[in-house]
């Protein structure tokens, strides 16, 4: 009676515990239909008879004539498999998709190989009835679809929808089942963090359908498209996290670096990161080298530094996560040899001499590169804890002078003082985004001013569109900028961190007219223009890529200010960073219970309310509000206890119990 009772209390308390759902945009049922018209062209009637609000209606679409075409919109990026009813006896239907509607046509879709378009899904009607595509016809991301009369034969059609296969591993209606939220008083905010949620749910697929990466001509009715084929099995189990959702559907262990804490604090999708991860180590060779992407990507034999370091980081990840030891324990001998293959390259300067140059497509990766450094650096670090985890203390020890020695040369060869930047290496003056957010996210640099210096250089390059990356010929890069804004987040300027989500996240990824509004791209150009510079084929950019959604993890890490300092939360800290913000409301769950931090200001007053699990311990970072130095405190066994901040302007209290505490603080 009292097992069924905890029980019960248990799911009660975890159903309740999830508010602002009103945010999520997962649809609430695999069955999706179009919202809006789009476009339309030529004889046709009735478009609007296939719209959500629309059925059941007894009307139909008829499209009269050859290249007669409706456009529909489903207002945020979906995936899945088309279905079609048909009340025609014969014609030929096609089908284009395309996330951006810079790409929408009557002709072809927008494009998942490095040149040319995607062929039109094409339905030969042969007798009225349900059509539905196959299997290998998934498409993976499309915010737009056109239905276009590829025949003679007048088309009349009765319903159409899109069954969602994102997230196959979770049952019809749970796909809003989150276990993290977050809300704060600016909207902007909000929608960033549940776009990003959003995104690594839609590239989290089904592993039986990866891509070919094998473009074949389209048929002829098709003008010089290629065909598409997602029938390709990637990992084992029954779903996996990949890169992007329309293309490359491959697992990529750097995008995962990104998407993982954005998971972990939003769906805690634990399994389809494991999966993705299983499949690189399933490729590790005897030499401990890890691929550059998982199958089929792997057969091309390019070697990344990076990547390699970033499979790392993904087991560390998804330790640190899960709490599951045994994973861990499991992957021990093929994390070390990892290390191994890489610490080899170490040379006499105490820095890796960068052979294996292939990273996020960014070139010139080669020699004492700062990025693939800071990166090493910061997986030995990793590695440090990981090993004495696993009782393995002279291994840590090794470890942790390679660090140390990494450290003290990084300085030294590639500090530029004048610009309060590092250089990508030995041989440029070159100041890249990637290693400089890298050096301060992996705290390689420890000096406070030296971090500011590096967080004020930054954002001092920022155009309209945001954050540049010059090291890859001035590309927006949404995936290295998630590093920057952790590097402004540590810095504590927590007002540059803020306004580079509202300017790039909000203003642009998701309000301008030729992004999904629901899901983060891969990549841009500095001027705005949806071209990424390794591409030449820009219909082929991915607008759902999980290397985008930074935001998410650093909202809830850094603005609500929880952090999982071991083990499933075993140890944490909460810290929260106000900037301009007035509320925030934020939590997740993870195997050992729910996280939350609530906090509000009003002038000289700030409120916290936080909920940690049972058996955990803690340490809260209060801040002063307004620009006080002094502060009562009440909360945490203080009553009314005068505190002086320390240089960064907080109140420490240390040593907390797991369970529901408030503080108040006044500036005094
Ligand atoms: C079909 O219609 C589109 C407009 O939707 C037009 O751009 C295209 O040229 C037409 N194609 C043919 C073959 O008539
Ligand atoms: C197609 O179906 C229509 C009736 O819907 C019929 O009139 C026409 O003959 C059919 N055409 C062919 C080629 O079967
Ligand atoms: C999932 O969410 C639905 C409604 O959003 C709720 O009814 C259901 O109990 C949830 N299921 C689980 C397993 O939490
Ligand atoms: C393809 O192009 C040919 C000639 O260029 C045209 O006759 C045909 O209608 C086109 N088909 C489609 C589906 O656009
Ligand atoms: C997968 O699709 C490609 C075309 O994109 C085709 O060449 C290949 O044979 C297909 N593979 C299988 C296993 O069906
Ligand atoms: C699936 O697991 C088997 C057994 O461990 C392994 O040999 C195979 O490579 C795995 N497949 C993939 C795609 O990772
Ligand atoms: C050093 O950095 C510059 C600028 O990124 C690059 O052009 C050059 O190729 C790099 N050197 C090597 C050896 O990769
Ligand atoms: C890095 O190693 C390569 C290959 O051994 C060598 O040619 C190059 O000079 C080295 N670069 C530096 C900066 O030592
Ligand atoms: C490893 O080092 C830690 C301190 O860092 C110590 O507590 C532990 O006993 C050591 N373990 C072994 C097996 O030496
Ligand atoms: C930022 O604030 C944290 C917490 O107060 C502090 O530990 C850290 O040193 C500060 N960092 C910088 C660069 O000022
Ligand atoms: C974008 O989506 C939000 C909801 O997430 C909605 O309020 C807003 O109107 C949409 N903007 C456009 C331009 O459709
Ligand atoms: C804190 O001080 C800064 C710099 O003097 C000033 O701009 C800001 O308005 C002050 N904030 C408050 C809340 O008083």
């Amino acid at each position: 009676m009292q097992l069924f009772l905890s029980l019960f209390t248990i799911i009660a308390t975890t159903a309740a515990a999830i508010p602002y759902s009103q945010y999520i945009l997962a649809p609430s049922s695999r069955t999706i239909r179009p919202v809006a018209i789009y476009d339309q062209h030529d004889v046709l009637t009735s478009a609007v008879a296939l719209l959500a609000g629309h059925k059941p209606s007894g009307q139909t679409l008829l499209l009269d004539a050859f290249n007669s075409s409706v456009t529909y919109d489903f207002g945020k990026n979906i995936a899945g498999l088309v279905n079609l009813v048909v009340s025609s006896q014969n014609g030929s239907i096609g089908i284009t998709f395309t996330e951006s509607s810079l790409w929408v046509s009557s002709a072809a879709c927008d494009a998942t190989a490095d040149s040319g378009l995607d062929a039109p899904l094409v339905f030969d009607v042969t007798s009225s009835g349900s059509y539905e595509a196959s299997p290998d016809k998934e498409r993976g991301a499309f915010r737009y679809l056109t239905v276009v009369n590829l025949g003679t034969a007048k088309l009349s059609i009765k319903d159409l929808w899109v069954h969602f296969t994102a997230m196959p591993h979770w049952e019809e209606n749970t796909l809003q089942n989150y276990t993290g939220w977050f809300h704060s008083n600016d909207e902007k905010l909000n929608r960033v963090w549940y776009a990003g949620a959003y995104t690594n749910q839609l590239v989290t697929i089904d592993p039986t359908r990866g891509d070919a990466l094998e473009s074949v001509p389209g048929n002829s009715s098709a003008n010089g498209t290629l065909e598409w084929s997602l029938n390709t099995t990637i990992t084992n189990g029954t779903s996996t996290l990949t890169d992007g959702a329309k293309r490359d559907r491959l697992v990529w262990s750097g995008d995962m670096s990104i998407a993982v804490p954005g998971i972990a604090v939003t769906t805690l999708d634990l399994i389809s990161i494991r999966n993705a991860l299983d499949s690189l180590f399933n490729l590790q060779t005897t030499t401990g080298q890890l691929p550059y992407a998982g199958y089929p990507f792997n057969e091309r034999g390019i070697v990344s530094f990076t990547y390699h370091l970033y499979a790392l980081i993904g087991v560390a990840n998804y330790y640190h996560w899960s709490g599951d030891q045994s994973y861990l324990t499991d992957k021990w001998a093929g994390w070390k040899s990892g290390i191994e293959w890489a610490v080899q390259q170490i040379d006499s300067t105490g820095l890796a001499n960068i052979t294996a140059p292939a990273d996020w497509l960014r070139f010139g990766m080669g020699g004492h590169n700062i990025e693939a450094n800071s990166i090493l650096f910061y997986t030995l670090n990793l590695g440090i804890e990981l090993a004495r985890i696993e009782n393995d203390n002279s291994t840590a020890d090794r470890w942790a002078r390679l660090a140390s020695g990494i450290q003290a040369a990084a300085i030294p060869l590639l500090w530029q003082p004048s610009v309060g930047l590092f250089r990508d290496n030995e041989t440029t003056t070159l100041a890249p985004q990637d290693g400089n957010a890298w050096a301060v996210k992996s705290g390689l640099v420890t000096s406070p001013s030296q971090v500011a210096q590096i967080s004020s250089a930054l954002q001092a390059r920022w155009g309209p569109y945001g954050a540049p990356a010059p090291e890859a010929a001035d590309a927006v890069s949404p995936f290295i900028s998630g590093f920057e804004l952790e590097a402004h987040f540590m810095a504590n300027r927590t007002d540059t961190a803020l306004a580079l989500v509202r300017n790039m996240w909000a203003d642009f990824m998701l309000d301008d007219p030729r992004m999904t509004n629901s899901t983060f791209i891969e990549g841009y150009s500095v001027t705005g223009e949806l071209h990424y510079a390794p591409y030449a084929n820009d219909p082929r950019i991915s607008h759902a890529h999980g290397w985008a959604t930074g935001p998410t993890s650093s909202l809830t890490t850094f603005v609500a200010g929880i952090q999982i300092l071991s083990d499933a939360g075993a140890t944490w800290a909460i810290v929260p960073q106000l900037g301009d913000l007035s509320h925030v409301d934020a939590g997740f769950s993870t195997s050992r219970g729910l996280f939350s931090s609530k906090w509000s200001v009003h002038g000289s007053v700030f409120q916290l309310q936080i909920t940690t699990p049972k058996g955990t311990t803690g340490t809260i970072g209060l801040p002063l509000p307004g620009n006080h130095t002094k502060a009562s405190v009440t909360g945490g066994g203080l009553q009314d206890a005068v505190a002086e901040g320390d240089a960064a302007g907080r109140v420490w209290v240390d040593g907390l119990e797991g369970g529901d505490h408030e503080f108040l603080v006044n500036g005094l």
